[in-house]
């Protein structure tokens, strides 16, 4: 097993033109030293909101930190208002997408065909996307936690070869833990993800299943950082509010 870790910030619908240029900044001038002392074993992405791409990307270009977006439209080009295309986000060298983020699912309705559509559309142009998953307190209190998350499964990665799986991360982010404060323990997030490890056997195959960076998000801050980054298959975590802050960021970073 070689996967290497990966943090990613989701600023989410937050700060000023100004304000995502100033993070960017600190992010750029703290985590280099960070990451290059942990030999490429680790890597960093923030993905902020789309008019703010092209300030981030400015600031992190020739940067070891990476940038990303937070959803796009699966459609190449054409009549549709408000939308981004894949080829919008890799011209800005946007590495990673965010999709399926529960936000997304629960408040604007996005559906699981519409997210698989989304993901092969950005694995054609490139992009790693990476695919969150996850259940409601609601689902997990009535036993539901696995049968939610399998059918998310099935529906986003609906149609998706080995050799595009090989690089798709997925985001395991249970909804009860996003901006609450309350995050899995280290021992629930790590009972799912081994549990998406060997969906991804029985769907694909074992090597591929051991390649593929499944990250935990929901409340990851530094104080809890640690101990579920030592999970055997947590590879990393997806950061809310505590990606707004630079020195938080850089202090999750550093526990990997
Ligand atoms: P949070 O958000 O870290 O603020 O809980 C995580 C996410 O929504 O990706």
């Amino acid at each position: 097993m070689s996967r290497s870790k990966l943090v990613v910030g989701n600023w989410k619908m937050n700060l000023n033109l100004a304000g995502a240029r100033q993070l960017a900044q600190a992010i750029a001038g703290g985590l280099p030293s960070l990451l290059s002392a942990r030999n490429g074993k680790v890597e960093a992405a923030a993905c902020p909101a789309f008019v703010h791409l092209p300030a981030v990307a400015e600031v992190l270009r020739g940067s070891p930190v990476s940038w990303g977006a937070q959803n796009v439209y699966h459609q190449p080009d054409g009549a549709f208002t408000g939308e981004i295309s894949t080829a919008m986000l890799t011209d800005l060298g946007c590495r990673y997408v965010i999709l399926g983020h529960s936000e997304r699912r629960l408040v604007l309705g996005e559906p699981d065909s519409e997210i698989n559509r989304k993901l092969l559309a950005s694995l054609a142009a490139g992009l790693i996307p990476i695919v969150c998953i996850g259940e409601t307190l609601e689902q997990r209190e009535s036993g539901q936690t696995w049968a939610v998350i399998e059918s998310q499964l099935v529906g986003s990665l609906a149609g998706l070869t080995a050799e595009l799986a090989g690089r798709l991360v997925l985001a395991y982010e249970p909804v009860w833990a996003i901006g609450t404060g309350k995050n899995a323990t280290p021992g629930q997030a790590q009972e799912v993800h081994a549990d998406l490890r060997k969906w991804l056997t029985s769907r694909y195959n074992h090597s591929l299943a051991d390649s593929v960076r499944i990250l935990y998000g929901g409340s990851v801050k530094p104080e809890n950082a640690g101990e579920l980054l030592a999970q055997v298959d947590i590879d990393g975590a997806l950061v809310g509010g505590a990606s707004l802050k630079a020195e938080s960021f850089s202090a999750i970073v550093a526990a990997c």
